[in-house]
């Protein structure tokens, strides 16, 4: 197999280096931006008149051939080759795809240029997926928030009983961090800029302006000269911006889960998972265990740590290239995976869930959950704040020493704290309707999403 670098070595490879140095099983992924990279290439190479119109074509030709072998599937790379670039330029020289003209094909180009445009390409594509991915799975949230628009649930802080809160604020919530999310895929996407050019660190002989290109309208973006050669070749900040973005969006995903997780105990009784969606345990049969968000919530710790080790392989590189830099691939690849597959199983989890109403109200006897609103209706009515809530905090007291409920005490009683309470509008305030409504500093917005 040759190499695309065998001229100055005496010695074949050792077969242990050959194996510890190969990329190809992971980074074939890239084999359609590598194509596409080439493509625009040889177009630099034809405008300065180092490729023949024939060669041009034959390149060409033999581009778009691996280019339907790969759409249909049967673009298979040999596993003995060291990365992908080195396989499809060998394929290229092969007869039936462009021969002879394949071995111009690597004139002005190194690998450390090609493969950050390849990387490059293949992170716009998924970033635009992920956001697909995200846009349904906020509609999976902004359904269940429509179906379940009139249950109110107790909100929590530090996991305690706080406010009531209505269930569409809850899933709004998360349909506002997946709004950031999307802002944050975004303006990674529009970050990266396709170049070419930089040879393997210096540039080449080429004049800038045969670098610019413009590519298939699709991607609203051209590939334009590198503006500095050596940050382009050992630049990974696009992968590490976009790990980042994903380990966030995963924090999201992670949080909810927990949240359904624990809905889900009987000690909440909050909601109930579809079967669909669940999985048994092999010794005890009454399990339905949330395996799926589980999974979800582990899988965050690993992109977290995909983000950790491409941030630390980076860290004490010199000036430009280092094999290092391979290592970003799997990472970046894996924490596309894990998002976009989390994505696409919780729309539809989210669509099959059922929420237990009669369970949730009745956590709402609660009256804990409506000594703000208590303290808030002595404001309303003069007491200063700091004075109201020390009184409300007596009130609870009471309830907790004396074993009466607030709303069974007496006026006599209740006078004691303060004058203003009374039997009737300690009835009035124990009312989740009225408590959700009273709360009015909102600001409607727009979702950017259609539901
Ligand atoms: N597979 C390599 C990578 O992903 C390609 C670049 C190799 N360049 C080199 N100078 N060895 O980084």
């Amino acid at each position: 197999m040759s190499k695309l670098w065998g001229g100055r070595f005496s010695k074949a490879t050792d077969a242990t280096v050959e194996q510890f140095t190969r990329s190809i099983h992971y980074d074939q992924q890239l084999a359609k931006f590598d194509c596409w990279g080439s493509l625009a290439h040889i177009h630099v190479l034809k405008q300065a008149g180092l490729l023949k119109q024939q060669e041009f074509h034959q390149l060409q030709t033999g581009l778009n051939k691996i280019l339907e072998m790969i759409e249909k599937g049967t673009f298979k790379p040999e596993p003995a080759f060291e990365d992908i670039h080195s396989y499809i330029q060998s394929l290229l020289e092969k007869p039936g795809f462009a021969g002879s003209a394949a071995l111009k094909l690597h004139t002005c180009r190194s690998r450390n240029d090609q493969v950050v445009l390849d990387t490059k390409w293949y992170c716009l594509e998924q970033l635009l997926m992920t956001e697909k991915n995200l846009l349904a799975y906020m509609k999976g949230l902004h359904q269940l928030g429509q179906r379940y628009a009139r249950v109110i649930m107790p909100g929590f802080t530090h996991m305690q009983h706080a406010i009531p809160v209505a269930f569409p604020l809850y899933c709004d919530a998360f349909i506002q961090m997946a709004e950031r999310d999307e802002d944050r895929l975004l303006r990674i996407y529009n970050n990266i800029q396709l170049t070419m050019g930089s040879g393997a660190l210096a540039g080449t002989f080429l004049p800038a302006a045969f670098y610019s290109q413009t590519i298939h309208p699709e991607w609203e973006k051209d590939i334009s000269p590198a503006t500095n050669s050596m940050d382009t070749v050992s630049d990974r900040d696009f992968i590490i911006e976009t790990l980042s973005g994903l380990a966030i969006i995963g924090m999201h995903l992670s949080r909810l889960s927990e949240d359904l997780i624990l809905w889900a105990t009987t000690e909440f009784g909050f909601a109930e998972l579809s079967d669909a969606f669940c999985t048994g345990s092999s010794l005890m049969p009454q399990k339905k265990n949330p395996d799926v968000l589980e999974l979800i919530r582990g899988y965050t710790g690993r992109l977290y740590g995909n983000l950790v080790s491409v941030l630390v392989v980076m860290k004490g590189l010199p000036m430009t290239y280092n094999r290092d830099m391979q290592l970003d691939k799997e990472p970046l690849f894996d924490s596309f995976r894990i998002v976009q597959d989390s994505l696409k199983v919780l729309a539809p989890l989210l669509d099959n869930i059922q929420l237990k109403e009669d369970h949730i109200r009745k956590h709402l006897d609660d009256e804990s959950l409506y000594a703000t609103d208590m303290a808030d209706y002595l404001v309303q009515n003069n007491v200063p704040f700091k004075q109201a809530h020390q009184l409300i905090g007596q009130l609870i007291q009471l309830k907790n020493t004396s074993g009466t409920d607030i709303k069974r005490m007496e006026d006599q009683e209740l006078k004691k704290i303060h004058p203003l309470l009374s039997h009737k509008i300690i009835q009035d305030i124990l009312n989740p309707e009225k408590s959700v409504k009273a709360k009015k500093s909102l600001k409607k917005r727009k979702t950017s999403f259609h539901a």
